[in-house]
């Protein structure tokens, strides 16, 4: 196959989908496909109008590339791409729309409002400890843990510390206290949990990308009724937002409140291809190489 690797792009998570299309475009070649790479821009169209691929491998991260957008454009190009379309993909990067989505099927998930980034000046939108983040941002860009000891009562210091600042809009969440845990969907099945357990404390940028500042537990250590329950949702929540090819479903687990203290934070559409990346590994585990996992998902545009 003739296969385009749509990667790069303008989004916050540039360097990461850089990571992630360089894994793919290797992988796809070690196969005997022949792979042009794409650094998205905006001549894109004409770019793969011209070199017409018989699929795109999506590996674009974060906005634009994973919010509907491009999903779009290579609808009217009719060009067959990876993972999620259209629909799902502009429900699934927003954290807000994905909740009003997915809440009432009973996947439960941290509560949570908007509020404007300028009224963070006049106080906590929500009791401490609680969490700002973007609505629609990837890897962890842009979000901050307000803690009880935080010195966010200061505006001279928000502005230090605050990543939000840059951003109009943010989520505030209540903080969910325990443990980190992902869960990757291949195309029906749930592959696994994985426990994240980083140095800081917070499962930050830093913290997703340098090797060796997070210890991945796969499989995590812990009771098979929170595997289990990690997995069914999982599961729902690909199928409920139509997800297509792999997601990868982020929690909180609050291990003193067994069942009652898992909250699913998101899904996202657009899992990362790196090699700290959490799909891979939770496919390796099962017996899917990174060679197979890219033929998987890409068989999937196609099928
Ligand atoms: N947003 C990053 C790439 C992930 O979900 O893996
Ligand atoms: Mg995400």
């Amino acid at each position: 196959l003739h296969i385009a690797v749509l990667m790069g792009g303008w989004s916050a998570e540039r360097e990461v989908s850089l990571m992630s299309g360089e894994g793919v475009a290797k992988a796809l070649e070690s196969r005997g496909h022949t792979v042009t790479r794409v650094d998205m821009d905006r001549n894109v169209a004409a770019v793969l109008a011209g070199i017409r691929p018989d699929v795109v491998f999506n590996a674009l991260h974060g906005t634009p590339g994973e919010d509907g957008s491009v999903q779009g454009m290579l609808d009217l190009m009719q060009i067959p791409y990876t993972h999620s379309g259209l629909t799902t993909s502009v429900i699934a990067i927003d954290k807000v729309l994905t909740k009003q989505a997915l809440v009432p099927h009973g996947i439960p998930m941290p509560g949570g409002h908007i509020v404007r980034s300028e009224c963070l000046y006049a106080g906590d939108p929500l009791p401490r400890p609680y969490v700002l983040k973007p609505v629609n941002e990837g890897s962890s860009v842009g979000v901050a843990i307000v803690k009880a000891d935080s010195n966010y009562g200061d505006p001279i210091a928000r502005d230090a510390v605050g990543p939000w600042q840059e951003f109009d809009e943010l989520l505030a969440e209540p903080f969910i206290k325990g443990r980190e845990l992902t869960t990757a969907v291949l195309g029906d099945r749930a592959l696994g949990v994985t426990e994240l357990q980083t140095k800081s404390g917070f499962y930050d940028y830093d913290a997703k990308y340098t090797d060796g500042l997070t210890l991945h537990i796969c499989p995590a250590d812990i009771p098979e009724d929170i595997a289990a329950l990690c997995m069914d949702l999982a599961l729902r929540a690909h199928n409920i937002l139509g997800c297509k090819g792999a997601s990868r479903s982020d929690f909180r687990w609050d291990d003193e409140k067994g069942v009652d203290g898992l909250f699913l934070l998101e899904v996202n559409t657009q899992p990362g291809m790196t090699p700290l990346s959490l799909v891979p590994e939770q496919a390796a585990h099962v017996g899917i190489s990174y060679a197979d996992l890219v033929e998987i998902i890409v068989e999937s545009a196609l099928g």
